[in-house]
């Protein structure tokens, strides 16, 4: 008995020495049969009133080495599994901590504003034509028809570039007019959004940076008429169908002849009488006919076809859609003025 008690135990010690756990299955099996509740080393140890006296201290030895390897061997092996093995339940995550949701982010209102624009003209045929913001010169000035001893320059405070390739930040996106019409064709028919620099101070109604969103259509017998069909059509898409607009005459340097829009706003409240002035009109935007000097400056025959021609800034409508008094307050990223537009398009 008592050899085969000694015997038992080393062939356990062996067991345990050459079992090899790789799944939770494996771990589990070593669990219970050396570890658990009712594993087997503990049966052992109610053996002790069959081995003589002078072996007793040897065996309760031999048997704690062995419980103690068992278990170091589970503990060791269970550390193992959990760090590499991809059987385990729960990749070493907890999969019981609550969810955390991080919230979507939202468009910006300048985005939600130019993305309408752009949705209403590309109903009628125009496509996107988008260009560069870094500009030179010419582009920007002398092919529309504002060289440089123009006075018209001075209407828009220009910020300046020391580069030989590039001279300037465009001051609007009708250099988007000028990159096109030098290389496509007629029929042209474009929406240009982009964004714009001006040197002028900052304050709550305006900024050295803002969007605009350019039109030109350039086709054979292109008439004043069309275009105020296609801004009427513009104005009630935008403010609603019964919108009045208005043109009055105006000057731009590379449109002849030229207008403003405006668009009838209502004297309905005090806010009212404010942003319109008084009048119940609001201006939009600058409109004209292309003038036949941007048509020759970019090599289409001013004899075979015509054009017209169209600038918005977006900024403007952005606040008066959603009544915001601070121009600045989209250049800022205050997350708590963003997230007040979650969820539009
Ligand atoms: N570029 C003009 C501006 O920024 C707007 C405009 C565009 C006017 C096209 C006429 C034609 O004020």
């Amino acid at each position: 008995m008592n050899q085969d008690i000694f015997q038992t135990m080393a062939s356990l010690s062996e067991e345990i020495k050459g079992t090899v756990i790789t799944s939770a299955e494996q771990l589990e099996a070593f669990r219970i049969r050396f570890v658990g509740s009712k594993n087997i080393i503990k049966g052992l140890f109610g053996e002790i009133k069959n081995v003589p006296n002078e072996r007793k201290k040897e065996f309760g030895l031999v048997l704690n080495a062995l419980k103690e390897e068992a278990e170091s061997k589970f503990e060791q092996d269970k550390d193992q599994l959990e760090s590499t093995s991809d059987n385990t339940q729960n990749h070493g995550l907890d999969l019981t901590a609550p969810v955390y949701y991080d919230s979507i982010g939202s468009r910006h209102p300048v985005s939600i504003v130019m993305n309408r624009i752009i949705r209403i003209f590309e109903r009628i045929g125009f496509t996107v034509a988008e260009e560069r913001e870094i500009e030179t010169d010419w582009y920007n000035f002398t092919a529309m028809n504002t060289p440089e001893d123009h006075p018209a320059r001075d209407m828009q405070d220009t910020f300046y570039l020391k580069d030989s390739t590039a001279d300037l930040l465009r001051t609007h996106t009708s250099s988007v007019q000028a990159r096109i019409m030098t290389t496509q064709k007629p029929p042209i028919r474009i929406i240009a959004p982009g964004r714009v620099y001006r040197n002028e101070t900052i304050s709550s109604r305006s900024h050295c940076q803002f969007h605009q969103v350019e039109g030109l259509y350039i086709d054979k017998k292109v008439s004043f008429a069309d275009m105020k069909q296609t801004l009427l059509y513009f104005a009630r898409e935008m403010y609603g169908p019964q919108t009045e607009i208005r043109l009055r005459p105006s000057y731009f340097p590379f449109t002849e002849p030229s207008a403003e829009m405006d668009v009838y706003w209502g004297l309905k409240n005090e806010d009212d009488y404010r942003i319109t002035k008084g009048t119940g009109w609001l201006e939009i935007l600058g409109c004209g006919m292309v003038d036949p000097n941007v048509l020759s400056n970019c090599g289409i025959d001013p004899e075979e076809y015509t054009g017209f021609a169209f600038g918005m800034g977006i900024e403007r409508q952005a606040m008066l859609q959603y009544k915001v008094t601070d121009i600045r307050q989209f250049f800022e990223n205050d997350i708590r003025f963003l997230k007040q537009f979650s969820g539009a398009l």
